[in-house]
């Protein structure tokens, strides 16, 4: 199955992953599913040290791992660690950035708890100052109501601007490259929260301009859970970012010498400090996952990683469509009108009453009642709205390649037939 996975249809390709074949698997966004060979590496490796020789230390760094996983988002082994999850990788960018007391960090109110939780410690404890804009909602936001939000944010303190690549309540795209275009302009270190970015989309991290990308492995790479990517800016390419690199401190590192100053970071387009090594040297190594992962990775080449990001967009613009007319575009939180800030996750208000958007048990109970009743996995979600008085709560589906057009219409309409017994 594994030779010319490119020309294989998709209902080939869904047969390689280990999916439950009752139940239809709309949360990618929360969690993706492993193909079966992504589960006997993990199976495979753990058996071959569990009791056995092998060193569990020197796999940590992972060279052959991190220069294949780093190839396929056109970055280079030093800039690209395997790491344990997206928060994690957030966390060590955060707390390794070289703030000080009343520095400013933009930011936005749609972030994950793992970002803004690790901002808020970040306030506390040096007295950084968090920035934080409600981002547009609705089928009909641009793309620039996005970038000005930000722009209207910054001010000569701000040194950071740290935002999602996709966010997880609405499903908004952000405009990464506009943002980070806007952060070389301020002269600011951009660290994006890419958790949803690998996997989905086709993309050259380095082209994308920002200084840091933190990646779930679990979600859309279809990784084993407790894996992460994260992409660190190691070699300046003016094209893409001008800006030299910021300051950063590896924390959590085993390979940050005992004695003694690392050497210098490079100021051109040529490494002259690994420092991949320094972050992934961190103690002994799930190198089960860690290969795992890399062959999740490895099969998104195969398959063509550029085929993976048309047809999962093609199957979300089905549900979207699909949504918009069962459910109006009125009660859609995901953007649809402007094509540049879609994404694969559609929240959307499925009730009649709009103010039950403000009721979670009720929008808790419709996921729940979708999962129990009909094996139809989505989720709920929370965010603010410009405007509002309460947080809002939606319902939340994610598209990915393993599903088909069939599955979202039957899901849809089992949505519209339930909110309607529900409103
Ligand atoms: C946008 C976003 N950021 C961060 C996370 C956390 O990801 P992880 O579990 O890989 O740490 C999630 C999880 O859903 C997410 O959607």
């Amino acid at each position: 199955m594994e030779a010319g996975l490119r020309a294989r249809s998709w209902s080939e390709i869904r047969s390689l992953f280990a999916l439950d074949a009752d139940a239809t698997h709309l949360n990618t966004g929360t969690v993706g599913a492993m193909p079966h060979e992504v589960l006997d590496v993990v199976d495979r490796v753990t058996r071959e040290w569990t009791g056995g020789l092998l060193d569990v230390y020197p796999p940590g760094l992972y060279p052959e791992h991190r220069a294949a996983i780093g190839r396929s988002y056109g970055v280079d082994q030093d800039e690209m660690v395997i790491t344990h999850n997206a928060t994690e990788g957030m966390a060590r960018v955060i707390h390794g950035l070289d703030l000080r007391e009343g520095d400013e960090v933009v930011t936005t109110s749609h972030e994950c708890y793992s970002v803004l939780s690790n901002l808020n410690l970040l306030r506390h404890r040096h007295g950084v100052v968090v920035t934080v804009v409600t981002l547009p909602t609705g089928f009909d936001v641009r793309a620039e109501d996005v970038v000005e939000r930000f722009a209207a944010a910054i001010t000569p303190r701000t040194k950071v601007l740290a935002f999602a690549g996709i966010t997880l309540f609405t499903g908004t795209m952000l405009p990464i490259r506009a943002l980070c275009e806007l952060a070389h302009r301020h002269g600011l270190t951009t660290v994006i929260d890419g958790a949803l970015m690998a996997g989905m989309l086709d993309c050259d991290f380095r082209a994308l301009g920002a200084d840091f990308i933190s990646c779930s492995g679990s979600k859309f790479q279809c990784g084993p859970l407790g894996t992460g990517l994260l992409y660190v800016r190691n070699k300046v390419h003016p094209e893409h970012n001008p800006l030299p690199l910021p300051a950063f401190w590896p924390i959590i590192s085993t390979w940050y010498p005992m004695q003694g100053t690392p050497p210098p970071r490079t100021t051109t387009s040529v490494e002259s400090c690994n420092i991949g090594d320094f972050l992934q040297s961190a103690g002994s190594a799930s190198i089960a996952r860690g290969a795992a992962l890399a062959r999740a990775c490895e099969l998104w080449d195969e398959i063509g990683r550029d085929r993976i990001e048309r047809r999962v967009f093609e199957l979300a613009e089905h549900a979207r469509t699909a949504v918009a007319e069962r459910f109006g575009t009125a009660a859609m939180y995901s953007p649809g009108a402007d094509q540049r800030l879609r994404s694969p996750l559609i929240a959307f208000h499925p009730f009649r009453d709009p103010a039950d958007a403000w009721n979670v048990k009720k929008v808790a109970e419709f996921v729940s009642r979708l999962e129990s009743e009909h094996r139809i996995w989505t989720r709920w979600t929370e965010f603010d709205v410009e405007g509002s008085p309460h947080q809002h709560y939606a319902a939340r589906l994610t598209t990915h390649l393993f599903n088909d057009h069939a599955e979202i219409d039957r899901a849809v309409a089992v949505m519209g037939r339930l909110a309607e017994q529900m409103s």
